[in-house]
């Protein structure tokens, strides 16, 4: 990163006072507040005096710092700051809550229905939660990340130290964990995605983590919501979740000995409608109703009482004619969404067979080969923008790990790497796009998109699943757990 120079020049000087000329040795330091915000290494001054005198220049440097920073492309491209027009407080009338933001009265949407609304005001948190070091920069910018990718591409090898200490990274994902099933847990129709940042928000300052997302590259909340096309990145705004949405919940959590610890789940929402009859599965085979509308469920209940009625008048013993009668049997009529089902569940597999394969020796780049042919059994897409990645004491950082086939990904497993596996499946087209606020990736035809994600260990003989529950070391599907 091109930032490196300046933060050197400015470190050699950090035990003089930084007023040319002055040369005194600086005894108690006063460091710039605005370098420490913007991430470079803090500058000192003698006092006051020289602080102000100084000034004109000094700010020079900050005004680099920022061209620079605004500057960077490649793989940060598309982690730009929201735009403006985007935020208002919670208690502002429907009207103005739902709107649309400034940016996307002019923009065209690829799906039918989804749009965003206005954004709640920033959440702040208490002093004593340590932070990590782009929670402060005005850009959101890591400098450690940035650091880290222009200097070292090694994969960093875990110790147990590192790893289960008090707050070590096994403590973060835990965390990541409690905090991802509280969010998965308040998810209802009707309940807002800013809500559900408010829980993730809170969920954290009771644990004494900071929410990894808030601020990372100026992210403006907690935790990232994506619903139905929303690949990832989503912004918790103030629309309500809707029957029928599928809504993906993806937590980072960051602990006070600085590990990060990710992961996240697909919901499906769905209000199941329960319709009674009274006949036995022998007498009359009850049918079970998946339909999209109350009016089909309703229609197909009629049918199925017909038929009741037509076995009591060619009923031939006296049991069945008792039985036509007596009993009752709850059979549910939903609505039932087949294709997202499909999704989601595929998904969750293309994890679970990924995972399968992390041990020793396992290269990189071969997760991706087993994630397609899993994805495409299923007649479904895989996204080839958004790469599972290192995680530790950094947020992102080496191994990259891409979900799609014929990658070219670097790196071999060892025991005591530590990364996610994040596949993101589409319905559609794996082509993606992202919407004027800078962040929502969608996918370019507007159908749905789901994913799950867990942070990982390579251990001896295979892998950990560091984020997983601990009734659950393994990653198995259950519906009941998915379903709202
Ligand atoms: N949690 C995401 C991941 O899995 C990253 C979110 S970055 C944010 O890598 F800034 F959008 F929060
Ligand atoms: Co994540
Ligand atoms: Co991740």
């Amino acid at each position: 990163m091109t930032l490196e120079p300046i933060a050197r020049a400015i470190a050699s000087m950090a035990r003089e006072c930084a007023t040319p000329g002055c040369g005194k040795v600086v005894e108690k330091p006063l460091a710039c507040p605005t370098c420490v915000k913007i991430g470079l290494p803090p500058t000192y001054f003698c006092g006051q005096t020289c602080f102000k005198s100084n000034w004109k220049n000094h700010k020079g440097i900050h005004k680099i710092a920022r061209q620079l920073i605004d500057a960077q492309g490649g793989d940060d491209a598309h982690r730009k700051a929201p735009p403006d027009g985007v935020t208002c407080e919670p208690d502002a009338p429907p009207e103005v809550r739902l709107g649309l933001p400034t940016w996307a009265k002019s923009y065209t949407f690829t799906g039918p229905t989804l749009r965003p609304a206005l954004v709640s005001p920033k959440r702040i948190l208490p002093s004593h939660i340590r932070r990590p070091d782009y929670a402060d920069h005005v850009a959101g910018a890591s400098m450690t990340e940035q650091r880290d990718r222009a200097t070292n591409n090694a994969i960093r090898v875990y110790g147990s130290d590192e790893l289960d200490g008090d707050y070590g990274l096994r403590h973060a994902c835990a965390m990541g964990r409690e905090v991802l099933d509280i969010a998965g847990n308040a998810l209802r129709v009707g309940v807002t995605t800013d809500e559900i940042d408010r829980i993730v928000h809170e969920a954290c300052i009771e644990r004494d983590v900071y929410p990894s997302p808030l601020n990372y590259y100026n992210f403006p909340k907690s935790v990232c919501t994506s619903v139905n096309e929303v690949i990832c990145h989503g912004i918790p705004d103030y629309r309500e979740i809707e029957d029928g949405d599928i809504v993906n919940i993806d937590v980072t959590v960051f602990n006070k000995g600085g590990y990060h610890g990710d992961l996240n789940g697909t919901f499906v929402e769905i209000t199941y409608h329960f319709l009674h009859c009274s006949c036995k599965r022998w007498a009359v085979p009850p049918i079970l109703v998946l339909d999209k509308s109350i009016a089909g469920a309703w229609l197909a209940y009629l049918v199925h009482e017909l038929g009741r009625f037509v076995s009591f008048l060619t009923c031939r013993s006296f049991l069945s004619f008792l039985f036509c009668f007596c009993s009752a049997e709850t059979f549910c009529v939903g609505k039932v969404d087949e294709d997202g089902q499909l999704l989601v569940k595929t998904a969750f597999d293309c994890l679970a067979n990924a995972l399968a394969m992390v041990k020793p020796g396992t290269l990189y780049r071969d997760l991706g080969s087993t994630i397609h042919r899993t994805a495409v059994k299923s007649g479904c897409a895989v996204n080839r923008t958004y790469c599972g990645h290192g995680i530790g004491s950094l947020f992102h950082t080496a191994p990259n790990v891409p979900h799609y086939h014929k990658n070219k990904a670097k790196g071999i497993m060892k025991p005591g790497h530590v990364f996610t596996v994040e596949p993101m499946i589409n319905l559609g087209t794996f082509q993606d796009k992202t919407w004027g606020d800078n962040w929502t990736a969608v996918t370019a035809d507007g159908k749905r998109s789901a994913q799950f994600e867990h942070t990982v260990l390579v251990t001896a003989t295979g892998c950990e699943i560091l984020t997983a529950r601990d009734s659950e070391p393994v990653m198995e599907w259950k519906q009941e757990l998915n379903h709202r």
